[in-house]
């Protein structure tokens, strides 16, 4: 059970300051009945309140798919670049998204966004192995290899990545996919680098079983759907 202006300034973007205008003004039924105040207990997984004659669909947390586009940084706020919930549409700012773990700024690609602490907790453990794919253009073509140092781990100075999956295009080996399931500091380009090749151009197609969505332009996003929630075992 929640307090009517809690359960409202979750769900929608009024304030709590508004719903109490709005209650003021009968704008708000709680299962038919005009609601007089706004400290009345709703329970969320039962009634059906209303504002200005339209249900809202009562949800606490959002979960947020972005392509994110080259010169966003993966925070919610800085002072010099612009930042990737700057890319949140006006009508879900008020969840307040931040993203699930960080793609380097000038990474493209999958990353998700959510207000639920549990699941960003939960899909960054270690614990849960997830395997995070990219496709990156490299300066010099890969070789076969290369397959093998990416497969047995790598020692940097200041870690050691894990047993990691590189794929070479056949038909361009300047195209390469990397799969790492560690999401270290420039983790991809580095173990690029040490295999003597730079990266160029990254961009994360897929965490674990979830793929981007290609059908999002660069800079677009949208929610999860529940068959993805289920995929990320959510
Ligand atoms: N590896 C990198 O080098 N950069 C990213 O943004 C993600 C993984």
């Amino acid at each position: 059970m929640l307090r009517l202006d809690k359960y409202l300034s979750d769900a929608t973007s009024y304030s709590r300051r508004e719903v109490r205008g709005l209650v003021k003004c009968k704008a708000v039924t709680v299962n038919g009945t005009v609601a007089r105040d706004v400290d009345i207990k709703v329970d969320e997984t039962q009634d059906t309140v209303c504002v200005n004659g339209t249900a809202v669909v009562y949800r606490k947390f959002i979960y947020l798919m972005l392509n994110k586009p080259q010169g966003y940084l993966s925070a919610t706020e800085d002072d010099r670049d612009p930042v990737v919930t700057d890319l949140v549409p006006e009508e879900l700012k008020h969840f307040a998204p931040f993203p699930v773990g960080r793609l380097d700024k000038d990474t493209e690609g999958l990353l998700l966004l959510t207000n639920d602490g549990q699941f960003d907790h939960e899909l960054m453990s270690p614990r849960k192995n997830l395997y995070k794919r990219y496709y990156a253009e490299l300066d010099k073509p890969a070789e076969k290899e290369d397959i093998a140092l990416f497969a047995a781990g790598m020692e940097f100075k200041d870690f050691t990545a894990k047993p990691a999956r590189l794929e070479i295009d056949p038909d361009d080996p300047q195209k390469v996919y990397v799969e790492i399931s560690e999401g270290k500091y420039h983790q991809v380009k580095r173990m690029c680098e040490k295999v003597g090749k730079n990266v160029l151009f990254l961009k994360r197609v897929a965490i674990g079983p979830l793929q981007l969505d290609e059908r999002l332009g660069c800079g677009q996003m949208r929610e999860l759907t529940a068959a993805e929630m289920a995929l990320l075992g959510w």
